[in-house]
């Protein structure tokens, strides 16, 4: 019999069906509409993920309004949930002025409730607060940062999801360590077995991409200043040797600190020939790439399309940069982040807050704190359900 081929399935498709834990919530949402009549304003990065998520609020009755965040909206997104009835502001910038001015357009809707990536919005909010916003989410650590100073003065529920256990396993440690040795493969194409590695950080990233490399066979090192962190570094079994004794057998380089100028032009002289430079931290300022490429021990520097910049050094030797020291596991060839699963963990998080607060059922004094441990236990719970059904 002809099936008549396969027929076409988008990213969105496939995202949809891969995210099972919202898909799961989105059915129950359909029954209870814990959103009906409530305009939720969103202002987190436009992609296929992200997208998933919003239906599952759409579904739950909401009128969803969304704008990205700065350099990170996919126009292909944007067309997607313009034609599934969800209003996206803007599209793609890197403009802060065009990025500000979208922001403000969505704030002037007056949702009901914010959800918010990097604090954007409700810092914005204070400049011209509007009467019935029911309080909102933030997804990440330094949006929890900027908001902490001003929560005498939001006085509404707003749950952090990054402070949730849930998210700091599920995507920092297990997501980016898999996402980065991913990412290493699939812009160097070469092997990780055998390769010393050296990670430098051991906080809840640092861990993962450690535990990663050496379970794709590498011989794993860790710099960390923390004595108590190098001690579980220690006791985790990798070694943790000074930073210059791990800089000159490494050969690959991973920085996961939240700091700047971990490898600098300084050290160049004690790195081995052909070691390649890697950064999985949020800023691109881990590892000193313009000061490294400006360095006089270097004569001169070559660029492949997908990501590696090889600095040829006066004596011979040569150093290679992934992906300028952009997050790795979001540049180079076909970056796709996180993964879906890890993703959908921290959605269902996201959704499961904000109808908490639509409900009514978190109150004010729970400003610009983690998720509390009922919706952990609600979304672990269901997880592993889904994943032993
Ligand atoms: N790539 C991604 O998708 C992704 C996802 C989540 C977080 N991040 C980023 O990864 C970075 C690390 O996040 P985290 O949650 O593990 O942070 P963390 O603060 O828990 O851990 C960072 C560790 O680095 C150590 N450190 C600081 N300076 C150092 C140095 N010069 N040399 C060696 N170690 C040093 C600190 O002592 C700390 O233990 C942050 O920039 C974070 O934003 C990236």
């Amino acid at each position: 019999m002809d099936h008549g081929g396969p027929r076409p399935l988008s990213r969105f498709d496939w995202v949809a069906d891969s995210a099972r834990l919202l898909r799961q919530t989105g059915e129950a949402f359909e029954r209870t509409q814990p959103f009906a009549g409530l305009r939720i304003g969103t202002g987190i990065h436009l992609e296929p993920k992200t997208a998933a998520l919003l239906m599952t609020l759409k579904r739950g009755g909401a009128t969803v309004v969304s704008t990205g965040n700065l350099n990170s909206t996919q126009q292909e997104t944007v067309d997607y949930l313009r034609a599934n009835g969800i209003e996206a502001i803007g599209g793609p910038t890197a403009d802060p002025e065009v990025h500000d001015r979208d922001l403000r357009e969505l704030l002037a809707t007056r949702p009901d409730l914010l959800l918010d990536n990097g604090g954007d919005l409700f810092v914005r909010y204070f400049e011209a607060p509007w009467d019935g916003l029911r309080g909102g989410t933030e997804e990440t650590t330094s949006g929890r940062d900027r908001l902490l100073p001003l929560r005498d003065k939001i006085r509404l529920p707003l749950l952090v999801i990054n402070d949730s256990p849930i998210k700091q396993f599920g995507e920092n440690t297990h997501a980016v360590g898999a996402g980065t040795v991913e990412s290493f493969i699939r812009i160097t194409n070469r092997i990780t077995n055998g390769r010393r590695v050296t990670v430098f950080g051991y906080g809840s990233v640092g861990r993962g991409v450690a535990e990663y490399f050496r379970s794709f066979r590498s011989i794993v090192s860790v710099v960390e200043p923390q004595p108590v962190l190098r001690l579980r570094a220690l006791l985790d079994g990798f070694d943790v040797p000074d930073r210059e004794i791990a800089l000159a057998s490494a050969d690959v380089v991973v920085t996961v600190t939240g700091a700047p100028d971990v490898v600098t032009a300084a050290d160049l002289g004690g790195l081995r020939d052909g070691v390649v430079l890697v950064s999985a931290g949020h800023l691109p300022w881990e590892l000193d790439v313009p000061g490294l490429l400006g360095d006089p021990s270097v004569a001169g520097s070559d660029e492949t399309a997908d990501g590696i910049t090889t600095l040829r050094l006066r004596d011979g030797r040569s150093v290679h940069v992934l992906t300028r020291g952009h997050m790795v596991n979001l540049a180079g060839p076909r970056p796709l982040g996180n993964s879906i699963e890890s993703m959908d963990l921290g959605f269902t998080l996201q959704a499961r807050c904000l109808e908490a607060i639509a409900l009514g059922t978190i109150d004010a004094g729970a400003c610009v704190v983690p998720v509390p441990a009922a919706i952990d236990a609600l979304v672990a719970a269901a997880y592993v359900a889904l994943a032993r059904s």
